[in-house]
């Protein structure tokens, strides 16, 4: 027997006995592969005599055609065996109904942060940010406040692995000593955050939300902080007609200091901002101490300013019409779901009562 039909004999039955697509690729190189043994037939066809190579070289032709169309026919085989297996196997129950998938939801809190945020930035504030875990320097000393103050206290204070040098910042204030040691005069900035105090009610929680403002120039004074607070005021709550109250207060970084209330009444069981004459607080402010100047060195003589501190979970309970704060962070997608905002809406009113 010729050495072509032997090799043919051999591989057509080693062919049809092949199952699956790792076996046939191993014949495929067995023959067609670099070493292959029809490759190897195609290199010595030089050294065969002249009156037979003509012959052999057309017989090997039709051997390596013979064998790759055969290869190719099993390969399509194979492939068809494995769909219509997977096919019977992977049973697909089409009756079963779609998985469905919701939306997620804007906390509300998240909301007026952006809301705030875009209104001052409006009137040139850039927007500052602060670590949760403050030392007490930034917390308190440098924003004037004295060792013996009531602030400080242990009861309302967090303090860290029982040492009175790192703590859960009280307040934001200390982004304000941030900010103005890490560049020069003149400052123009709002710093959002977390804020911690041992404290839970109805409407504390030991974490909440503050806006810190701070602006520093040469020649601004308390009318500067009067216009601002009016402006942002009427921009968030969307009244034209506001009633702001200026009441005295004290605070170490402020002199003089005020708290803001905000004139209100409840009609029908809601409440209207800017009508009425209850009060309600929303923020704390005042003209920058000079001492606080002078700690991060900056000359009171040439510089002065404002600073205010806004309660924005107070924020967004008096405008969307929240009335526990606790509800906040407790995390109940129920909740959320409706007093959340829809990620693609453009920030207008309160939609979560009219759905
Ligand atoms: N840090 C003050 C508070 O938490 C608020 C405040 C900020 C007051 C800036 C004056 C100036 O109560």
């Amino acid at each position: 027997m010729s050495e072509i039909k032997k090799i043919k004999e051999e591989y057509l039955l080693r062919l049809d006995k092949v199952l699956d697509q790792y076996k046939l690729n191993e014949i495929k190189t067995e023959l067609f592969g670099k070493n292959g043994i029809i490759s190897n037939k195609f290199k010595q066809l030089g050294s065969i005599d002249e009156d037979k190579r003509k012959e052999f070289a057309s017989e090997l032709n039709v051997l390596k055609n013979e064998l790759q169309d055969l290869i190719l026919k099993k390969n399509e085989n194979i492939q068809n065996q494995e769909i219509n297996k997977k096919l019977k196997d992977d049973n697909i129950d089409v009756t079963l109904p779609g998985r469905s998938y919701f939306a997620g939801k804007i906390h509300p809190v998240s909301q007026v942060i952006d809301e705030v945020t875009s209104i001052f930035s409006e009137i040139g504030f850039s927007v500052e940010e602060g670590p949760d875990v403050e030392s007490e320097y930034y917390n308190f000393s440098a924003l004037n406040t004295p060792e013996n103050h009531p602030a400080r206290d242990m009861h309302d204070t967090f303090y860290l692995h029982h040492s009175k040098d790192f703590l859960l910042r009280t307040h934001t204030s200390p982004v304000q000593i941030r900010t103005m040691l890490k560049s020069k005069p003149p400052f123009k900035i709002i710093a959002p955050g977390r804020t911690y105090r041992c404290d839970s009610d109805q409407t504390h929680s030991p974490m909440f939300h503050q806006l810190e403002g701070l602006h520093i120039d040469k020649n601004i004074n308390m009318g500067h902080l009067k216009g601002c607070l009016y402006y942002f005021v009427k921009k968030f709550f969307e009244v034209d007609k506001v009633k702001i109250r200026f009441r005295p207060s004290h605070f170490p970084f402020t002199e003089p200091s005020a708290e803001v209330d905000i004139g209100y009444k409840i009609q029908n069981g809601k409440i209207k901002i800017g009508e009425g004459n209850k009060w309600l607080e929303i923020l704390g402010c005042g003209m920058v101490h000079p001492n606080v100047l002078k700690n991060v060195k900056v000359n009171p003589k040439k510089y002065q300013g404002y600073a205010f501190g806004v309660g924005i979970d107070r924020l967004a309970m008096l405008k969307y019409g929240i009335n526990d704060l606790r509800a906040f962070f407790e995390n109940d997608i129920r909740w959320l779901e409706f007093y959340g905002f829809d990620p693609l809406d453009v920030p207008t009113n309160y939609r979560g009562l009219s759905r």
